[in-house]
């Protein structure tokens, strides 16, 4: 969590600093720092809350320099004010630190360091690493001692660290991302290649256990044993129109409305003539006798469809688990399991631990990840990227509907390999899907409608089935990120197993109920909530009398098979839960608590 931006070179440092930080505030929006060197002096400003505050703090406009790093915090360690905000410097004020991660051994640190007679100021664990540098910067560069610093460390980071006397910027990673981007006679350095776009198009991604000395002029990166590391410089695919909100009030809204662009380009080079092509660069993919997807949050609900999909059409048994139970619950994987690591980000600490638990046991791993060059991406032996384009509301929207596109086609293939027919009209579906993903998007004034009707409501419930039942869940945790409303997520058979109990006619339910292979069912756990006077809001994708009488509202979705209905149901939920947020005046883009990429345990 957190966002890192830093700068070196000949222009002014502080628009730099406050762009990039309103470009990763995404990733932490609690408090925010900037730290500029001037002529041999730190000029720090701080302030609890977000980006704004430190832009239009009158301290800003004093500060020169072309050299500084910036923060944009999530807390972990100590609430969020202004003494917690990063940069934190030492006492004599001549080195700073801002850093995005968990020293997990700072307790000892901090004692050790106390009992040495330095002076803690904040109640992070972040303020250890200022004080470590500070201990080892004798007789040697920088650079070695946080080097030595680094070597007393647990944990995760990505940090960045300046000194007053010297114009460069020393960057270093475990567990957290950082880029660098690579100007003429200048450089960047920022946690996520979108806040560099705007400078530079060329960039290095700083590997775990890689410290990056920057300086104007040249980069030198070495590896935690002090040997050189030859640069990789990539070339960022990535135009600055695509993390800009256009004329949408809010980033949300635009992803929910980008849906046919990018489901297309998930499809896209990858669906000809009914087969599936996916560069695969697995051993023996004939020889996978089960598969394990993992995830956190929404990409999890891609998973739980992942496995309706897989099974149903490759025929391999499919585990789902969250990437936080699966690194810790000593997993029995196998050589010939086959584990698929889902991530928006590609940066999510659990997913990575999960991925990298799979590998050590020995299983292929596979990623399906949005972000191009993020840790999972190169971690896994495999991958397929979703190509969704940047996603910045907090919450997800397009990147799921890649991920259950990705995972259809991932299916597909297994299915092809595997020699089990899949139906012609499927491949028809899946050609038609953007055209579909365009058509669910103009009930979205219909949507707003019903989200008029309901956005004062306490509590809401939402219940679908079978390959649906996912669907139901993230209905329910999209409300409940942006809208702050308690929603649960069931399947609709569950209902009378116990949270019947909750109904009454305060509670309105969501019921997916388009056309499948459980419609009827569902049409009889709508008469049980009927029954109990709740209050039924419908989704649905035909008219049927039956509804007219059962349900209060109805949204309309679209008909298509199945297997690809999730994608297109979800997107009206996603419009509702956006609606009631932004009737309720909120900060859709920027929910509280959360944080877009959740790089810590
Ligand atoms: C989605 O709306 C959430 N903000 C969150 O659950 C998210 O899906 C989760 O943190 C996983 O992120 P990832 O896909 O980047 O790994
Ligand atoms: N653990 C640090 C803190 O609480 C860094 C958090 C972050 O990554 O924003 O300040």
């Amino acid at each position: 969590m957190c966002g890192i931006i830093g700068y070196v070179g000949n222009n002014a440092a502080i628009p730099i600093l406050i762009g990039g930080l309103e470009s990763l505030e995404y990733r932490g929006y609690d408090s925010a720092g900037v730290c500029v060197l001037n002529k041999s002096e730190l000029q720090v400003v701080k302030n609890k809350g977000k980006v704004i505050e430190i832009k239009n703090d009158k301290r800003i406009n004093l500060i020169e320099g072309v050299c500084g790093i910036a923060h944009t915090r999530w807390a972990t360690h100590g609430e969020p004010n202004e003494i917690n905000a990063h940069p934190h410097t030492n006492s004599s004020n001549s080195i700073a630190v801002v850093h995005n991660g968990i020293i997990e051994n700072y307790h000892s640190l901090k004692r050790l360091l106390e009992k040495e007679g330095y002076i803690f100021r904040s109640e992070t664990d972040s303020e250890v690493l200022v004080h470590l540098v500070e201990k080892f910067y004798r007789n040697c560069s920088l650079g070695s001692a946080v080097l030595e610093a680094l070597r007393l460390v647990e944990g995760t980071f990505g940090l960045a660290v300046v000194h007053k006397n010297k114009n460069e910027i020393i960057a270093a990673r475990r567990g957290s991302p950082l880029v660098i981007g690579l100007g003429d006679n200048e450089a960047f350095l920022a946690s996520d290649a979108t806040a560099l776009v705007k400078y530079t198009k060329r960039v290095i991604y700083l590997k775990d256990n890689e410290i990056a000395i920057i300086n104007n002029k040249e980069i030198h990166i070495k590896n935690f044993d002090g040997e050189n590391v030859s640069l990789n410089v990539e070339n960022l695919k990535l135009e600055v129109e695509q993390i800009e909100k256009g004329s949408y009030k809010h980033f949300m809204l635009k992803e929910i409305f980008e849906q046919p662009d990018s489901v297309k380009r998930t499809l896209t080079g990858r669906l000809k003539n009914s087969r599936i092509k996916l560069s695969l660069n697995l051993q023996d993919i004939r020889s996978i006798q089960r598969l394990i997807l993992v995830g956190c949050g929404t990409s999890w609900h891609s998973a739980l469809i992942g496995k309706y999909l897989i099974e149903n059409m490759a025929k391999i048994p499919v585990e789902v688990d969250y990437a936080s139970e699966f690194r810790y619950r000593r997993p029995l994987v196998v050589r010939n399991d086959l584990v698929v690591g889902i991530s928006q980000s590609g940066e999510t600490a659990d997913t990575l631990a999960a991925v990298r638990e799979a590998k050590l046991l020995g299983a292929n791993t596979i990623g399906l990840v949005n972000v191009v060059g993020s840790s999972i991406a190169r971690e896994c032996d495999s991958g397929i990227y979703l190509h969704a384009g940047p996603e910045i509301g907090v919450a997800s929207t397009k990147a799921f509907t890649s991920q259950v596109t990705a995972l259809l086609l991932l299916a597909l293939y297994l299915a092809e390999i595997r020699g089990e027919k899949i139906e012609e009209n499927l491949f028809r579906e899946l050609e038609n899907l953007p055209k579909q993903v365009k058509e669910v998007l103009s009930e979205a004034d219909n949507v707003r409608k019903v989200a008029e009707k309901y956005y004062k409501s306490s509590n809401f419930i939402f219940l679908g089935r079978g390959i649906n039942y996912p669907v139901a869940l993230e209905g329910a945790l999209k409300l409940k990120e942006i809208s702050y409303i308690h929603a649960e997520g069931y399947p609709a058979a569950e209902m009378k197993h116990g949270p019947i109990a909750l109904v009454d006619e305060n509670m309105p339910t969501v019921f997916i109920c388009t056309k499948d292979s459980t419609y009827d069912k569902i049409i009889s756990n709508m008469q049980e909530i009927k029954a109990r006077k709740g209050k039924i809001i419908a989704l649905v994708n035909e008219i049927d009398p039956r509804l007219s009488v059962l349900a209060d509202d109805v949204i309309f979705s679209q008909k298509t098979d199945e297997f690809l209905s999730p994608i297109v149901n979800s997107i009206p939920l996603q419009l509702f839960a956006y609606f009631i947020a932004d009737l309720k005046g909120l900060d859709i883009d920027k929910p509280r608590n959360l944080a877009k990429s959740v790089t810590i345990e």
